[in-house]
């Protein structure tokens, strides 16, 4: 494997091999699948799941990582094209990518959406620029529109949990928070529960609609699989038989890169805080997604998070075990 970029690069038995070697990876430790091998991890934006998983799935399969970020005592990055290095920073990101390439066998690259200019996060046009400049295999741990390791964590999680991928209502909801978010989880999201074949629901409220390329890509994967998706305003509507509500908050799509417009268009939308009245007309064991790292009483009432519904923990840990998958199939003797 190459690159572990978006789940839309593989094919349903591709990525259901990748989910049976993460259970075998659980059960059946292999603590020397990658002895003597170094993964780089470049985090441009910050993490506590992804940075941890990394290093943690790494050390279980006997290879090692290491980490750098802005924030660590390095040079001050520039990421800017054709810019004159006059001011503080003194290393351009040109050439600390492949060098930080260059000591490891792959490399992971996070880099969140600028979320400036909406045609350049859709075309992941920062990211690209930085993945060309590596030598060696490479995972997206998050780019301005996708995150694949979650999705394959949270694929991972319903089948962990039985729930049914065709005829599995999957509800991606919209939620308050006051910071505008990018568009990376809802955008993976709604295309890997569209790949897994469910019923998929977006629900959002009036300025909070996908973006249409998101959507169409979404669609054509639950074409494939024999899912649907849809999208909706009404909550009692989208949540009825739901299996599954995945909750996320993300920029205000009718105003993108206007962080004033933007807050006062979520600000109408202070109630989307998922609380058990909105469970109604869901199945009674419908359960509680989230990617984390979540706002307590704003994202999710606490009742939810801390009741029998959420599954937040089982995900994240399952974060580990995909990665382990990946660069078993990226470093390891099953590439
Ligand atoms: N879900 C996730 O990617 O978490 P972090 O941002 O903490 O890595």
């Amino acid at each position: 494997m190459k690159s572990f970029n978006d789940l839309a690069d593989f094919d349903f038995e591709e990525i259901g091999s990748l989910l049976e070697l993460a259970t075998r990876l659980d059960q059946k430790p292999e603590p020397d699948a990658l002895r003597g091998k170094v993964l780089s991890l470049l985090f441009l934006s910050p993490s506590l799941r992804t940075l941890a998983s990394f290093q943690a799935a790494m050390l279980r399969l006997g290879g090692g990582s290491f980490v750098i970020s802005p924030e660590m005592s390095i040079h001050g990055l520039e990421t800017r094209p054709g810019i004159v290095m006059d001011g503080a920073a003194a290393e351009h990101i040109r050439e600390a990518v492949p060098v930080i390439a260059s000591y490891g066998d792959a490399i992971g690259i996070r880099a969140f959406a600028e979320r400036k200019n909406l045609a350049d996060d859709l075309a992941e046009k920062e990211f690209h620029a930085l993945t060309s400049l590596v030598d060696k295999p490479w995972v997206n741990m998050e780019s301005a529109v996708n995150h694949p390791c979650q999705s394959l964590a949270d694929w991972k999680t319903m089948d962990d949990l039985g729930v049914p991928a065709q005829g599995g209502r999957f509800v991606l909801s919209w939620a308050y928070h006051p910071k505008a978010l990018p568009l990376a989880v809802p955008a993976a999201t709604v295309h890997m529960a569209a790949m897994r074949g469910m019923d998929v629901t977006v629900l959002r409220p009036e300025g909070f609609a996908l973006p249409e390329p998101i959507m169409a890509k979404a669609h054509a994967a639950a074409l494939r699989s024999g899912g649907t998706l849809r999208e909706t305003e009404d909550r009692a509507e989208a949540m009825e038989g739901a299996h599954v509500i995945y909750a996320k908050s993300w920029s205000a799509t009718s105003c993108y890169g206007d962080r004033m417009a933007d807050q006062d268009q979520r600000a109408k939308y202070h109630d989307w805080c998922v609380d058990e009245p909105w469970f109604a007309n869901a199945r009674p064991d419908c359960r509680f997604m989230h990617c984390l790292p979540v706002r307590r009483g704003v994202v999710v009432a606490d009742r939810i998070l801390d009741g029998p519904r959420s599954v937040v923990i089982h995900e994240a840990r399952n974060r580990m075990l995909a990665q382990m998958a990946v660069l078993h199939r990226m470093m390891g003797a099953s590439q």
